[in-house]
């Protein structure tokens, strides 16, 4: 069994204090900053970009971990390497033909890669580039907003994501985005999912430490 990350998504974070809401859930037990990069035109939402990732960097040692929700990004990939991510993850709908390429780009940065599907989008587009990737992110809502509903069909892909790591041979995470409850934490985990972001279930909560070991126990 892989270790399991709680990863909470600063999306559902007070923006005004987000310095010490990272280092808050930082101290409660989190092993990993999700950071829900939306530029307005991959997803119907605009959030924050690297200059923001950067200023907050020094309020945390976990992994920093951005999901780019974006077109084109290839554009900047360098900026969020730069600006501190550890990881950078970019959606398979969102580079197309250029998908290996860009995953390519991101290790030559010297940060680590991952690749994104939507729920409507089947786990063949990404079969030839798993052994590529540090992570394989699925996404269990359609992306541009907490708070959402989970979306169950989510699960049979984790499960055949799930296969095809190992049959890689590979240490590749599997991290689930969108919708995580305690109610579906389980789930998610049974299919094979170990990395868990939950964005308003942690930042709903006042006792971030209880809510993130609790994700991680269930
Ligand atoms: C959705 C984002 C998610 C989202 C998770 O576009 O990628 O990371 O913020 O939030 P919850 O956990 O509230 O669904
Ligand atoms: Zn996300």
């Amino acid at each position: 069994m892989k270790k399991i990350k709680i990863a909470p998504s600063i999306l559902s974070a007070d923006f005004a204090k987000l310095g010490s809401e990272i280092r808050d859930i930082t101290t409660a037990g989190a092993d990993v900053i999700h950071l829900d990069v939306m530029d307005g035109s991959f997803v119907k939402n605009i959030s924050f970009g690297p200059k923001m990732i950067k200023e907050v960097r020094p309020y945390s040692k976990a992994v920093f971990d951005a999901h780019l929700m974006i077109v084109n990004p290839w554009n900047y990939i360098k900026q969020f390497a730069e600006a501190g991510a550890d990881i950078i993850t970019v959606h398979q709908e969102a580079c197309g033909d250029r998908l290996k390429q860009t995953l390519e780009e991101i290790k030559a940065l010297g940060v680590k890669c991952g690749v994104v599907i939507n729920p409507d989008t089947s786990v063949d587009k990404i079969a030839d580039v798993i052994e590529l990737c540090d992570m394989i992110l699925l996404m269990s809502v359609f992306p541009g907003f907490g708070g959402q509903k989970f979306i169950p069909d989510v699960l049979p892909k984790i499960q055949q994501v799930a296969k095809l790591v190992e049959k890689s041979g590979k240490d590749i995470d599997i991290e689930i985005d969108g919708g995580i409850t305690k109610d579906n934490v389980k789930l998610v985990k049974d299919a094979g999912a170990n990395v868990i972001v939950a964005g308003s279930t942690v930042f709903n909560e006042p006792d971030r430490a209880k809510i993130i070991q609790e994700l991680r126990e269930i």
